[in-house]
């Protein structure tokens, strides 16, 4: 079995970061991701992360391409990690390129390419907003159709309580992730379209409020 490794700190988890993982995966046949600690991000010197380690794991699970998610949170683990794990490939963006070369003497080091036009810091500074849609009524459909020629939102999450509808509506719109429930929804985005005809509408409306996500009007677009 082929083992690839990658890390990241993974904060408000993005399109860029889910290109990686997909990228990452097709290196092999068993990914392991490592996703940095509060602790370590500070201790490097990243004081901005906004979501917690928690977060952060939970959105690269909800991706389903990680096997296996470990936390990195020392210097001079990865070398640790790779000889622990036996891992035959240590991926990550080409951001880092020439960087980790020090690792070839362990595994082969490959170099994806970065996505372009999105980043944490970009969701972190409020110049890109992630959204999540819950429901698969008329006006979703329409909602879809008009965020997408907005390059200020970001359709990242669908939650569609039937999954097999859900994968086949997020396949057909060309939305990352078909969101399993509705808390992986709300941990992907930074708000939340929720369909008029959504059953449950008042109890999603709540749970938003609850977990300081905003609501997403097609107003939004205007
Ligand atoms: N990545 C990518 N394309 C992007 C952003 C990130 O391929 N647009 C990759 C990075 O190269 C890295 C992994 O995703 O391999 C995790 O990156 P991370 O630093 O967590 O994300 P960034 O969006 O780059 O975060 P920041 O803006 O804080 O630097």
């Amino acid at each position: 079995m082929k083992k690839v490794i990658t890390y990241g700190t993974f904060d408000l988890l993005h399109q860029g970061h889910i290109n990686l993982l997909r990228r990452a995966k097709a290196l092999g046949d068993y990914l392991i991701v490592g996703v940095t600690t509060e602790e370590f991000d500070l201790a490097r010197g990243k004081t901005n992360t906004h979501d917690s380690t928690e977060t952060r794991i939970e959105a690269v699970r909800a991706t389903g391409y990680a096997d296996e998610i470990i936390l990195e949170d020392h210097i001079g683990q990865k070398i640790e990690d790779i000889v622990r794990f036996g891992v035959d490939v240590f991926a990550i963006g080409s951001d880092w390129e020439g960087h980790f070369d020090y690792l070839k003497e362990y595994c082969s080091v490959v170099y994806l390419p970065r996505t372009e036009g999105i980043s944490s810091t970009m969701l972190r500074d409020g110049s890109v907003m992630r959204i999540g849609l819950l429901g698969s009524g008329r006006d979703i459909v329409e909602f879809v159709a008009a965020a997408s020629s907005n390059p200020l939102l970001r359709i990242e999450a669908a939650y569609i309580k039937d999954a097999l509808r859900c994968r086949d509506f997020c396949s057909e719109h060309g939305i990352p992730i078909a969101a399993s429930s509705v808390a992986d929804l709300f941990a992907l985005c930074d708000k939340v379209f929720i369909s008029d005809s959504c059953e449950s509408r008042e109890d999603y409306v709540r749970e938003a409020k609850r977990l300081g996500k905003s609501l997403c009007s097609k107003q939004l677009l205007v």
